[in-house]
Order: structure tokens, then C-alpha cells, then sequence
């Protein structure tokens, strides 16, 4: 959204505003706010005219500007019914020297998650990526991916789920009954270009069953839905990008959110690392967003004669305590 459209809508929803006092108050003609006004009942929302002049009765359920509106966060917001990830299009316009834009869709007819894997993406869900330029070398990335497995926890604990972290970047309800330690509510898949010293652009992927029917879930994922009850994806979305922002401005506190919400640590866990699997107590997490597995074993495990293993990235499943 433009800002000109932003300021009409922000003052229609502080209403009533006469069209000629909005034309003043924005420096624009009285054609221009009428052409505003109507692409924004064009959009979904409910502008009524009463004497005193226009005022917002009502506002669409989801799509970018309803998202933009009242975001106390500094992003665009560029929506789609359909796409085929938004990651795929999120590289496209941090290609194109786009900074923090979030690309939302209703749903991804080709979503990705981790490791190549597919990631399905049925209308009701919140399927988002932000195009970021942060001032950061390539290895504090991980912290923004760490962020935003923080800032989806929080607004699925506002939305009433009981919802932790599980390494690396899943979004669960704890359930010892799941074979993999809870139900997989989110995950973030994040990708990048730069140099060595500096980034150039990331890209932060936040895939969360939202309002996802349970009989559209695969395997033993959940949705807030399931869990607690449809939610306004709008409040959810703008929730999320409101605690990402503050999280991403203050990165050194990242970690220790991380360590509160996360259901890995202090669990038997066993990483699947593809070539070997990795089986102990994680301990905790570094900063890189590596998970320190206690083995027990100091002969199999680091150089330097301690039972913990550093592990980067791999499938990890909470094992019952021994
Ligand atoms: C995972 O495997 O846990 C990560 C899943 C990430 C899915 C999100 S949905 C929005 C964005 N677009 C994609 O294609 N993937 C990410």
C-alpha cells in the first residue's frame, strides 16, 4: 500500500473525516482521496459516508492492507490468494533490492520446508517470509531464525496454545505421546546471499497451521485451530511481525528468549544427522543455532575430550527419559 492510501485509511479508521478536510490534511486533491476511498472499498473494507463524512466500519479478514493497518512494525506487506512459495517470490524482490517486505499468501501450491522437503500449505494457514537487509555478518543470520521461532511461539501463546520450541526451528505443542516429542505447529526455512563480512539480503520463511483444518494436517502436526480455536490470521500475522521486530532490534537478547521457550533443552534427544545419529542430553544452544548434545561418552565425541557435540543441523526427535 502506498503511503498516501495508508494515511487515508489510518484517518478513516480514527473517523469521521470529511473529504475535503482528508484532502487538506494530506496535501492532496479531493479527487485523489475519492480515488483512495475507493480502492480501499475495492480491497474489502467497509467505508461508510455519513454526515459528518467518511468513517472505516469494517475491515477484510486478511489480505495486505488489512494486515498494514494498525502494524506497529515497519514492513509492506504484499499479499497473494495463491503462489507457489513465497519464498520463491520473497528472492525475487530481494533481488530486486526490496527491504523489509513480508510476502503473505492464503496458500502455496509449492511450499518448501527444510531440507528439501515439501511443505504443505492449505488455504487458513499463515504462510509469510520477510525480505531483510540487516547489518549483520553471515554468522548471526541464525539469530533472525531463532527470532522468529520466538515471535511465532509468543503469538500462539496469545492465541491460548501451549506452545515451545523444538531444535532447530520447529514451533510444538509438547506432547510425550508424539513420537517426535510434540505436534509441529511452524517451522522457518531461512535463505541468504552475501559475503563473507555482510549479507546482502535474507529471507525469513514462517509457515503456521493457523486456522488449518485437523483433516488437512499431515502426520502429527496441529493448528491453532485444532489446538484452541480459530484466530483472526490478521492479529496473528501482525503479532508475529510486531515481536520479530523488536527481537531483531535488540539481537544479543535472542538467545536467552530462545533458551525460555525451548522445549529441546534439557531433554534425550537423538539428531539424525544423515550420515551418523547423535544421541544424548541437549544442554543448549549457541548462537549459531547449534544445538550442544551431552553424549556422555568422551572418547566418542569433540578434539577436546568432552561428552558434548556441537550439531549444526539435523532431524531431532525428544526421546522418553531413560
Ligand atoms: C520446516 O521445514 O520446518 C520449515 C517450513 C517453512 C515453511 C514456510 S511457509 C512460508 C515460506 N515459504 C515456503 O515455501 N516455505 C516457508
Amino acid at each position: 500500500m502506498n503511503d498516501t492510501r495508508r494515511a487515508v485509511l489510518d484517518a478513516l479508521a480514527e473517523g469521521p473525516v470529511t473529504g475535503p478536510a482528508l484532502a487538506d490534511r494530506l496535501d492532496v486533491s479531493r479527487a485523489a482521496v475519492w480515488k483512495h476511498v475507493e480502492a480501499l472499498r475495492d480491497a474489502g473494507f467497509d467505508v461508510d459516508s455519513v454526515d459528518d463524512g467518511y468513517v472505516l466500519a469494517g475491515v477484510p479478514d486478511y489480505g495486505g492492507p488489512a494486515v498494514e493497518l494498525g502494524l506497529d512494525a515497519p514492513f509492506g506487506v504484499e499479499y497473494h490468494d495463491a503462489v507457489p512459495s513465497t519464498n520463491d517470490r520473497a528472492r525475487e524482490l530481494a533481488a530486486d533490492g526490496a527491504r523489509d517486505v513480508v510476502v503473505l499468501a492464503d496458500r502455496q501450491t509449492g511450499g518448501r520446508g527444510r531440507r528439501g522437503r515439501e511443505w504443505s500449505s492449505p488455504s487458513g494457514g499463515v504462510w509469510a517470509s520477510l525480505v531483510l537487509r540487516p547489518d549483520l555478518p553471515p554468522a548471526r543470520v541464525p539469530l533472525l531464525t531463532l527470532a522468529a521461532a520466538v515471535a511465532v511461539t509468543d503469538a500462539a501463546r496469545e492465541a491460548g496454545v501451549d506452545a515451545a520450541i523444538k531444535w532447530p526451528n520447529d514451533v510444538v505443542v509438547p506432547d510425550e505421546d508424539s513420537e517426535r516429542g510434540g505436534r509441529k505447529l511452524a517451522g522457518v526455512l531461512t535463505e541468504m546471499e552475501g559475503e563473507a563480512s555482510q549479507v546482502s539480503w535474507v529471507v525469513v520463511g514462517t509457515g503456521v497451521n493457523v486456522n488449518v483444518d485437523p483433516g488437512d494436517l499431515e502426520g502429527d502436526a496441529t493448528s491453532i485451530r485444532a489446538e484452541a480455536g480459530n484466530v483472526s490470521r490478521r492479529v496473528f500475522v501482525q503479532r508475529v511481525l510486531e515481536r520479530f521486530d523488536e527481537l531483531r532490534a535488540d539481537t544479543d537478547g535472542v538467545l536467552d528468549a530462545w533458551r525460555e521457550r525451548a522445549a529441546t533443552i534439557g531433554q534425550r534427544v537423538r539428531v539424525d544427522l544423515g550420515e551418523e545419529t547423535v544421541e544424548g542430553e541437549a544442554v543448549d544452544v549457541t548462537e549459531h543455532g547449534a544445538l550442544v548434545v551431552d553424549t556422555g561418552d568422551s572418547d566418542g565425541s569433540d578434539d577436546d575430550g568432552s561428552s558434548e557435540r556441537v550439531v549444526h543441523s539435523g532431524d531431532c526427535q525428544h526421546l522418553r527419559p531413560a
